[in-house]
């Protein structure tokens, strides 16, 4: 097996993003559905994809696609594909299924007939009769059927790609890493302005933005399913990670600020930094957003405030948006991004966004509010 289809999956509304990473990686001839990049590469280069992609979740490797209308299309569908091409005796192959507008929907019955078919096929070429399920190499294999066309993936990730394994503690509603990078880059902030986030909790989005800038490939410090499997030659993985350390730009002067109400939440943050080895580099303090004092000096604000979702909140949340709309939207050479669930955010931030985009953070519907600043001369 040479040429694959690789699908990097992602968040509802993230697609023409991870779409532009994947084609900056060097792929072209994408297939974009929703919450779904398809792409053809190289085994090899489920290293390179799972290494450097920032805004996706997963990167699934597709075997096969057919059409079921019974169980018996099912089984024989999933005994064609030859799975002895990487599944070893001893390796664990846990099964998932999902099905929608379909004649076959039970789930239970999916999986089952699924791991029978592997099961089966595999004990033919391996002449066994037992599979033990012990090694350290896992296949989870999902069979996800969409009116009436089952699509056969393996997942190469493993834990999802916005682990990125520098943030060991997190507090207070957390954004994932990968919607955070993907706002950033929606911001098209860069290291000739102000990174700043007044609302930074564990400080996601002040160390993404450092990974942006400093070009550091947001999977260097962690692990993923495919390293453990027969499929690709081991070295692959530290060869693309000693190329990516090479492309570490450590030259460019940068600028990033965190900032929290809450003590615990800078300590969190700092503590993340130390993890990536970045304390020195980003300056995270205690601060009230309503004593924040800022110059006019062409800064790019990415934030994820509180949403007021808990009862008795709301309230609470609208003042705090008045208050921080006196403070930052007259602040003219800056921008402006935020996340909030608020659907009337903008009455009390006292301003029309530029432009609006509907992201889902966590399961939660939220509007991504974009108040665009002049670039800097
Ligand atoms: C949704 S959390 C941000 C989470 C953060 N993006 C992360 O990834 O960890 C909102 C943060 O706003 C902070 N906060 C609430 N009121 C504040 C205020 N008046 N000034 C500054 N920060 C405040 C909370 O302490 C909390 O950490």
């Amino acid at each position: 097996m040479k040429e694959v289809t690789l699908i990097a999956t992602c968040t509802f509304g993230l697609e023409a993003i991870v779409k532009r990473e994947i084609l900056k990686l060097g792929f072209d001839n994408l297939k974009v559905s929703d919450g779904k990049v398809e792409f053809l590469a190289q085994v090899s280069d489920i290293a390179k994809v799972n290494l450097w992609l920032r805004c996706a979740e997963r990167v699934l490797l597709k075997l096969s696609e057919f059409e079921v209308l019974s169980f018996e299309d099912l089984y024989q569908g999933i005994k064609s594909i030859r799975w002895e091409d990487f599944i070893l005796k001893n390796d664990k192959f846990p099964v998932n299924a999902n099905s929608v507008k379909s004649k076959i929907y039970s789930l239970s019955d999916i999986q089952k007939i699924t791991k029978r078919a592997i099961v089966d096929r595999l004990c033919d070429v391996f002449k066994i009769d037992w599979f033990e399920e012990i090694s350290s190499s896992v296949y989870s294999i999902e069979v996800s059927i969409l009116k009436n066309i089952a699509t056969v993936t393996v997942d190469t990730s493993g834990e999802a790609l916005h682990k990125r394994g520098y943030r060991k503690r997190a507090l207070n509603a957390p954004i994932k890493e990968t919607l955070a990078a993907a706002m950033i880059s929606l911001s098209f902030w860069d290291n000739t302005r102000v990174f700043y986030d007044p609302f930074c909790g564990s400080g996601t989005f002040c160390l993404e933005a450092y990974m942006i800038a400093r070009n550091i490939a947001p999977g260097i410090m962690r692990h993923f399913a495919f390293e453990n499997w027969n499929l690709l030659k081991s070295d692959v993985l530290e060869d693309e990670k000693k190329k990516a350390r090479f492309l570490i730009d450590y030259d460019k002067d940068l600028k990033i600020l965190g900032s929290d109400i809450d003590r615990k939440s800078i300590l969190v943050a700092r503590d993340n930094a130390d993890i990536l080895g970045v304390e020195d580099e980003i300056s995270f303090f205690i601060k009230d957003v309503r004593d924040v004092d800022l110059e006019n000096n062409y800064g790019v604000v990415v934030t994820n405030p509180p949403y007021g979702e808990r009862l008795g909140e709301r309230v609470e949340v609208e003042n705090l948006y008045r208050d921080f709309g006196k403070k930052f939207r007259d602040l003219d050479t800056w921008s402006i991004y935020l996340i909030t669930s608020m659907k009337d955010f903008e009455k009390f931030y006292g301003k029309k966004a530029d432009r609006r985009r509907k992201l889902f953070n966590g399961g939660i519907e939220t509007q991504f509010y974009q108040f665009y600043g002049p670039k800097p001369k």
